[in-house]
């Protein structure tokens, strides 16, 4: 099970293993971002902000014994939490009785930041608890809590206010539950937040642009019901791992986006973006996966793809890109998966093709425009989409509605060339996988 240490001290390393990133497959991800929690000044401060049981009007029973005062808030808090269980099939919380919160299931304890002698609630973990229920602010007395992790149960409701009070929160995940309303703006309050986990839930509507300001390490929100465009900002982010996955957003990835040095991977996979991928990309030198899939992406490859030496997948496909594959794309050093199909490419470099042969690249080319090959479209499609050239700057970002790229004075109808989105039965949605429960492994924390 979990690992968890501190040995005082203010100073955390953390590690988060995640091995399902959006839908696109398993995924071997590694975050490890050392971070100074604060000052001891700076924690006093903070801890002056914590709620107290009182807050609540909330009376504890005088008969029971804690070790200390935050145990009892724990005890407050946890209680209150249970009343909101409605179903906990493999009865996780039904040792949640009596003053030892220290021995509840999924409830663990740690030595205080600022005070070594005494334990307090640090971790939060029922993930692939299939508990149904709601959160009650009154889990914000875990004034303590450094994670919280419910992924993977049947919480519905909203995130409540309160929690932004969870001054030293700094891994939050809440993915696969049944969480709705607008973004979770609670989370750009939490001062410590690093690691934000939202995924498969039904947050809908805009995100906001403080989102990129805030120092996260990782940005993870496939799978919700987002929609419009991406905030300009995006590029202010330190994230190393950003997942845009599966919602609604439109436009074109804001230019900022070359900006973002700690950026390892990215997925912006079945979206309704539009516009070139950006020239910018070619700056992020630290990118090691890059999907665009399922988009309406046109125009061609950005120039000088090739000098992301460790890049190891890179997933164009099912996009309106068209061009050549050079060389130098497909002997990029780390390369390990290139997907292209379904694009209207329409040369590819002999060396691509013995780097597949030698088993060092995996490629796929389906659909496309590649002459003298198997399963691609038609000559006709083909050569009016060849002929057509695309000028990045004046193209625009707004997601064609009725299927047409205006051109100059020529028009283009990409989406006639497959069967309209628009149809009464609406086109079968890629399959969200859900995280599954025995690759995940548990957070593991460390600290100095
Ligand atoms: C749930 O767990 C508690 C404590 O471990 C136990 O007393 C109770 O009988 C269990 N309930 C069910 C329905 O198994």
């Amino acid at each position: 099970m979990q690992t968890f240490f501190f040995i005082g001290g203010l100073l955390f390393i953390f590690y988060v293993s995640s091995s399902s990133l959006a839908s696109t497959g398993p995924h071997l991800t590694t975050l490890k971002q050392p971070f100074l929690a604060s000052t001891s000044q700076q924690l006093t401060a903070l801890k002056q902000n914590d709620l107290q049981p009182e807050d609540f009007k909330l009376k504890v029973d005088p008969s029971l014994h804690f070790e200390n005062p935050r145990l009892m808030k724990a005890y407050c808090a946890l209680q209150e939490w249970k009343k909101a269980i409605y179903s906990d099939p493999q009865n996780l919380t039904g040792n949640w009785v009596g003053p030892n919160v220290c021995s509840y299931e999924g409830v663990f304890c740690a030595h205080a930041l600022d005070d070594p002698n005494i334990l307090t609630v640090a971790l939060i973990d029922l993930n692939y608890g299939d508990i149904a229920g709601q959160l009650v602010p009154h889990i914000a007395l875990l004034s303590d809590l450094g994670v919280f992790h419910i992924n993977s149960n049947r919480f519905c409701g909203i995130i409540p206010e309160t929690f932004s009070r969870l001054n030293l929160l700094f891994e939050f995940d809440v993915s696969n539950n049944r969480f709705v309303g607008p973004f979770p703006k609670v989370v750009l309050d939490m001062p410590h937040l690093r690691f934000l986990d939202i995924r498969y839930n039904e947050f809908e509507g805009k995100l906001p642009p403080e989102l990129f300001d805030k120092r996260l390490d990782a940005i993870v929100i496939n799978n919700n019901r987002f929609h419009s465009t991406i905030p300009e900002n995006i590029g202010n982010s330190r994230v190393s791992m950003l997942v845009l996955a599966n919602n609604k957003f439109t436009g074109c990835i804001p230019k900022s986006f070359g900006n973002m040095p700690r950026l390892e991977q990215v997925s912006f996979s079945n979206n309704l973006l539009t516009g070139c991928i950006p020239e910018e990309i070619v700056n992020l030198q630290g990118l090691i996966l890059f999907d665009v899939s399922n988009n309406k992406f046109i125009g061609k490859l950005p120039k000088n793809l090739y000098t992301l030496k460790r890049v190891e997948r890179f997933d164009f496909s099912n996009n309106h890109l068209t061009g050549t594959i050079p060389k130098s794309i497909c002997s990029m050093p780390a390369l390990l998966d290139f997907r292209i199909y379904r694009n209207y490419f329409h040369e590819i470099s002999g060396e691509c093709d013995k780097l597949v042969d030698e088993k060092l690249l995996s490629m796929k080319e389906k659909d496309n425009c590649f002459p003298k090959r198997p399963h691609q479209r038609s000559d006709k499609i083909c050569s009016q989409m060849i002929n057509t050239q695309v000028d990045c700057k004046n193209v625009g970002c707004s997601t064609p509605q009725n299927n047409v790229v205006e051109q100059g004075n020529r028009k283009i109808t990409p989406h006639k060339l497959k069967p309209s989105p628009q149809k009464v039965h609406p086109p079968p949605t890629p399959v969200p996988q859900p995280p599954k429960p025995t690759t995940k492994p548990p957070p593991v924390v460390r600290g100095l």
